[in-house]
């Protein structure tokens, strides 16, 4: 099966980024400043690296947390207890682009991104700072409505987004939690 690089992905290979996910960050950047030079940054669901690249050049430090094993990035599944050992008390920003193996089925493909979805945001309320900021991916469904009223629990500023750079096609879009309570 050949695999066709779309626009994006060239470019963000001619870029030096390691993936077109990159330009979506880069649009929720633009919108809101999440990162800011200085900050420490956990990048949940990090490989192949881009987002985490990203931090860096905006002059944050960054925690890259995959189960995909990279070298300098920390290798976990973040559904496991063990993931606290890793991660530091306070972080100013959490980034999560987790994504589940979709497996076809479409209730279960959401029901698997709610889950992660979940556990990045439960992470981010135990490491983040007050005022800390949250940006998160998860697949649009009736679990996802679920999920952006439990972001608001959270932090006192909450946006939906569906950055540029997202293939049109695809079902996920961004929470973005700004100003941990
Ligand atoms: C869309 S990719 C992230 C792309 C990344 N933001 C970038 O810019 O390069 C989603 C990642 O989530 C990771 N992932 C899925 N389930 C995970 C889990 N339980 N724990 C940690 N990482 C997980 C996958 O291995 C995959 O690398």
């Amino acid at each position: 099966m050949g695999m066709k690089r779309d626009k994006f992905t060239r470019k963000a290979f001619s870029e030096g980024y390691s993936a077109r996910s990159v330009y979506k960050l880069k649009a929720i950047q633009k919108r809101f400043e999440v990162i800011k030079s200085g900050d420490f940054v956990l990048d949940i669901g990090a490989a192949p690296g881009s987002w985490s690249e990203y931090v860096l050049e905006l002059g944050g430090e960054v925690d890259s947390v995959d189960v995909v094993k990279l070298k300098g990035f920390i290798q976990v599944d973040i559904m496991s207890d063990d993931i606290y050992d890793f991660l530091k008390e306070e972080y100013d920003v959490v980034l999560s682009d987790v994504a589940p193996k979709t497996i076809g089925v479409r209730s279960l493909d959401n029901e698997l991104s709610y889950d992660l979805s979940k556990r990045a945001l439960e992470i981010a309320s135990k490491v983040l700072k007050r005022n800390g900021k949250f940006v998160c991916k998860i697949f649009q469904s009736e679990f996802s409505d679920k999920f952006v009223k439990e972001v608001r629990v959270v932090f006192k500023g909450v946006k939906v987004v569906k950055p540029e750079g997202s293939k049109k096609r695809s079902k996920e879009f961004y929470v973005v939690g700004l100003r941990k309570k």
